[in-house]
């Protein structure tokens, strides 16, 4: 990092993370032509929100603004109409917190009369008050946004030094910010600043960027830096700077990533999501490729820095995440009591970073996240480190803020997933705890022939998850028998239970046909009143020691004249009889079924919501990372 602009004392302010909005931002500055490269990093960012789009790029007459609603297609086409010329420029796009997806309030925002153009990422809490104190200094306000204060307060403290400015302006403000400045009276400086939202600058050769995520950046540089809660970084074509809030050059550490382009395209693929259920097979091998160990019948993870004497004296574990994660952390927990004799509990991180539980010194805190960004399992995390708890987190996004924040990590491999709804780090997940409580159970009475059986079987699954893929064109002929249905049942017993619940999960976020989860069992305690001709079920009854039960509960249905969609396995005489349509897997032990029967619920899934048109990579009202509470 080369030497920057001036720096200047300010004062330090303290307060309470909230949480994130869930937008993407790109910044360059160099000496190619901006647009395409922010519009290149936008469309990789746009599963981060996919409402708004615009970007300001600095000419040699003053600032080139541009934005539209709907996705980064429709911003290219307004780009290509009117091109935004120039060598620097910031972008974003946005998933509304404040202010509806109007042309008004897609960013950039422009503050005082055009000074300054700055895109954000967060929530403002105190936007209300300062947008009251700007009126009366006289600035118009064009949007409903609370991101707009910044860009007004930032013009306002405009002077001799953009950096000043911006130091002033944020500690104006109370909540969250990832952001990025431009100013036609600095033609080629970026600023940036962060708290609460994540910011990587991008280090090239002559020219340097700035993301929300790095994985805009791909392509175009490997080093990056990930800006610390409450720095700021100065960006121009020859130097990179990071500083302190109080404006002193911080010690910024390099990260060189290693990117791999084939894993960000849909190569053959129409959609992502089929692409990354398609990819499972390679990804269980990904996930446990270095971390068997034959020699003591047991998985190792490089960088686990908990020592084996620590983790030996942990008698609980506590598991926090959100959605797939969520459902994940479910089967860990059935893994690890069965594997590792440890009582496990779960929590939704939403629900477990205020509810303060009593935690003893002897619990240890597993945040999982894809993202590693998702606003609340980052401060269930935090909250758990702050009462002096250790944590591990598994997370796939490397250098996310999980991932860093976390006492260890261990990552989960899966690739890049950009589709929204989450697949292939489900299964990432599941194998991973699958290792974890190999792990420990190994460190606690777990035998050594007990061990090696486990990792025998474990190499069997990126095969056996494949032959499952093979039930692709039944699943699109049962697609095509129920994709006009309005609500569908999913039942699981034991390890299946959080798959049932996966399966509806995936089906009504990209479907948006309601669906529900239960254990088979509890539909006599009120979910059977749903069932009806129209209303199918789908019955996860592979063999188990379940299977009678699972069985009877199936008949329960069918009694009501409810359909009946079966996953089960080849060797099951009875099932054909019973079930309306059956779908098969092969027959695993039951602590694999997991990693088998969440196969054809996405595909059901997948194909249901092709057949009614849905956006399959990009749903309604969601986005790729939550980083709002
Ligand atoms: O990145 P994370 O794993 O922390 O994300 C958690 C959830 O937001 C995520 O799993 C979400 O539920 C997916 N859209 C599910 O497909």
């Amino acid at each position: 990092m080369r030497s920057g602009l001036s720096a200047v004392a300010c004062a330090l302010w303290f307060y309470r993370l909230r949480g994130s909005s869930m937008c993407g931002i790109v910044g360059y500055t160099g000496y190619r032509e901006a647009e395409p490269i922010l519009r290149d990093g936008l469309k990789r960012l746009e599963y981060r929100g996919y409402d708004s789009a615009g970007l300001a790029t600095v000419t040699g007459s003053g600032l080139c603004l541009r934005k539209s609603v709907g996705k980064i297609a429709d911003l290219a086409d307004v780009l290509q109409r009117q091109p935004a010329p120039g060598t620097s420029g910031i972008s974003h796009t946005r998933w509304a917190t404040h202010g509806e997806a109007t042309l008004a309030n897609a960013h950039p925002h422009l503050g005082g009369d055009g000074e300054v153009a700055v895109v954000h990422n967060g929530v403002i809490e105190n936007h209300a008050e300062l947008r009251s104190q700007l009126q009366a200094d006289g600035f118009t306000f064009r949007s409903q946004t609370d991101s707009e204060v910044i860009a007004h307060l930032i013009a306002k403290y405009l002077d001799g030094d953009p950096v000043e400015a911006v130091r002033r302006a944020v500690s104006r403000l109370r909540g969250t910010y990832g952001l990025a400045m431009i100013s036609p009276r600095f033609p080629g400086v970026l600023v940036g600043a962060r708290l609460g939202s994540p910011l990587v600058v991008g280090l090239g050769s002559n020219e340097n960027y700035l993301s929300s995520d790095a994985s805009a950046l791909r392509g175009y540089t490997e080093d990056v830096v990930y800006l610390l809660d409450r720095q700021l970084c100065v960006l121009t074509p020859n130097s990179g700077n990071v500083l302190s809030v109080e404006l002193a050059p911080a010690e910024p550490v390099v990260h060189r990533l290693n990117w791999d382009m084939e894993d960000a395209s849909r190569g053959e693929y129409e959609h992502f999501m089929l692409k990354e259920i398609c990819e499972q097979p390679e990804v269980i091998d990904r996930a446990m490729a270095g971390r068997l160990d034959e020699v003591d019948s047991t998985a190792h993870f490089g960088n686990l820095s908990l020592d084996p004497q620590k983790l030996n004296q942990i008698d609980r574990v506590i598991m926090t995440a959100c959605g797939t994660s969520y459902h994940a952390a479910l089967i860990g927990e059935y893994l690890i009591e069965s594997l590792a004799r440890l009582p496990v509990e779960v929590e939704y991180a939403s629900e477990f970073r205020y509810r303060n539980p009593p935690l003893d010194r002897k619990s240890i805190v597993l945040a999982i996240s894809q993202s590693g960004e998702t606003a609340d399992t980052l401060a269930a995390l935090r909250e758990s480190k702050r009462k002096g708890l250790p944590t591990l987190a598994l997370c796939n996004v490397v250098g996310s803020s999980i991932a860093r924040e976390a006492d260890c990590t261990i990552y989960l491999h899966a690739g890049p997933e950009v589709g929204v709804a989450s697949t292939k780090a489900f299964t990432a997940q599941v194998t991973v705890l699958t290792l974890l409580a190999l792990h420990l159970g190994r460190l606690r009475n777990l035998s050594a022939s007990a061990g090696t059986r486990i990792l025998d079987e474990l190499q069997q699954m990126p095969d056996l998850v494949r032959q499952t893929l093979d039930c692709h064109d039944e699943v699109k002929r049962i697609a095509r028998k129920y994709h006009h249905v309005s609500n569908v049942l999913y039942m699981g017993r034991q390890y299946l239970f959080p798959v049932a619940l996966e399966g509806a999960l995936k089906l009504k976020e990209i479907s948006y046909i309601h669906a529900e989860g239960y254990p088979a069992a509890e539909m006599k305690h009120g979910p059977i009143a749903l069932v009806d001709e129209d209303t199918p079920s789908v019955f996860l009854v592979p063999q188990c020691p379940s299977y009678d039960k699972t069985m009877s509960n199936l008949e329960e249905v069918k009694a009501r004249g409810g359909p009946v969609i079966a996953v089960a396995c080849p060797e099951d005489e009875r099932i054909a009889g019973r079930a309306d349509d059956v779908i098969l897997i092969p027959r695993v032990a039951e602590h694999w079924q997991p990693l088998v029967a969440v196969v054809p619920l996405q595909l059901l899934a997948y194909e249901i919501a092709l057949l009614r048109g849905c956006d399959i990579d990009k749903p309604r009202n969601l986005a790729k990372s939550v980083t709002v509470e």
